[in-house]
């Protein structure tokens, strides 16, 4: 095939300088793997934000098209595993790292990153979800799993207005849990009380500065996006027993802490990997959000935008200014 489509792509024009235009690709220019889709959604994650500003950590070579999230139709699989007009969500593994992602209009992927699309669940409400609820609903499964359940107390969300944590404060209060949220947007305190929280606290509660080893427990268990400080915070406040899963690092990726909330209070650090996730855990845990998990705040949380508006959202996102999650929205009729 050699269509042309539309994609965002991000070009080093001089050393460490890097532009993002929408451009025409080809769809011979794809790597040639097994499965080709039709992207009709993806979204915008922290990620993609980094790998659209040059993060070699994230992206080592460019011109390229970043998106960690596409949902969309299948145009043909070679191996005949998925057939022509299924319906299919991927996230996670290279997709739009180094491996053109979701912000063009197709992508050819090998088909074991591939999840069938679960019936409850429509293509736009998969990208609703994308790897930040994907995330949040990972960092719900770690919880359970480790034993916490809301009658231990409540949970605290951190980063609260972002993608993951607007999508976990509604997961964990659509579960049952108490949800206390955490912000640094004074402005956005009745956005997370209609999501679900039923406490609101500044970021600044999240981020102690005392040095202590342990501080008095105020939550039975978190999903921390931050890292940092914050993450050492919200594990030394935690409850005897209790379940921290460690997402994110916005804040910093360093983590200082000593050995005693572990060894004194018991306490369960989760490590959160969506990208890397079994496919077996994978399509279970889509298969949860299509159904029991399924919360009715997708339309609350998330903006829809064209493929022409995501530099400036791009721009918004690393500028902190982002509420909840950006869907970009292919046109797969042109
Ligand atoms: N482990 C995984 O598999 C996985 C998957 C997806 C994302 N992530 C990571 O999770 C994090 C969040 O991703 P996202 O897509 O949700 O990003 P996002 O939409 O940009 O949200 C990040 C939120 O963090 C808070 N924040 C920003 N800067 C901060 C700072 N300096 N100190 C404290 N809080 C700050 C803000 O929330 P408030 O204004 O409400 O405080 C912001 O909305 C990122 O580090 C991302 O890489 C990890």
């Amino acid at each position: 095939m050699n269509e042309s489509f539309k994609a965002l792509v991000v070009t080093e024009t001089s050393a460490e300088v890097f532009t993002r235009e929408i451009t025409n690709r080809n769809i011979s220019d794809l790597p040639q793997n097994d499965v080709l889709i039709r992207v009709h959604y993806s979204s915008l994650n922290y990620k993609d934000a980094l790998s659209a500003s040059g993060n070699r950590g994230v992206t080592r070579s460019y011109p390229h098209t970043p998106g960690i999230d596409a949902s969309g139709i299948v145009v043909n699989c070679i191996s005949g595993k998925f057939k022509a007009g299924d319906k299919v969500i991927v996230t996670g593994y290279d997709l739009g790292m180094n491996t053109p992602g979701g912000f063009g209009e197709y992508i050819s992927v090998p088909s074991d990153w591939v999840v069938p699309l679960p019936e409850q669940l429509t293509i736009e409400e998969s990208m609703m979800f994308g790897t930040a609820g994907f995330t949040a609903a990972l960092s719900l499964y770690h919880l359970l799993r480790c034993g916490q359940s809301p009658s231990d107390g409540p949970v605290l969300i951190t980063g609260a207005t972002g993608g993951v944590g607007s999508l976990a404060v509604a997961l964990m209060a659509h579960a049952g849990f108490e949800v206390i949220a955490s912000t640094g947007k004074l402005s956005q305190y009745n956005y997370l009380y209609s999501l679900g929280a039923k406490t609101v606290i500044p970021r600044e509660e999240t981020d102690d500065k005392s040095n202590r080893a342990l501080l008095r427990a105020k939550w039975a268990g978190a999903v921390d996006t931050v890292g940092g400080n914050t993450l050492a915070t919200v594990i030394k406040a935690c409850k005897m027993q209790g379940v921290v899963a460690c997402c994110g690092n916005v804040q910093s990726p360093q983590l200082i802490t000593t050995v005693f909330p572990f060894i004194l209070n018991g306490i369960t650090l989760a490590g959160i990997n969506s990208a890397d996730t079994p496919m077996q855990l994978r399509a279970s845990i889509w298969k949860h959000l299509a159904t029991v998990w399924k919360t009715d705040k997708l339309t609350d949380i998330c903006r829809i935008v064209s493929l022409n508006e995501l530099p400036d959202r791009i721009e918004d996102m690393l500028a902190g200014k982002i509420t909840g999650r950006i869907v970009v929205k292919h046109d797969p009729d042109k």
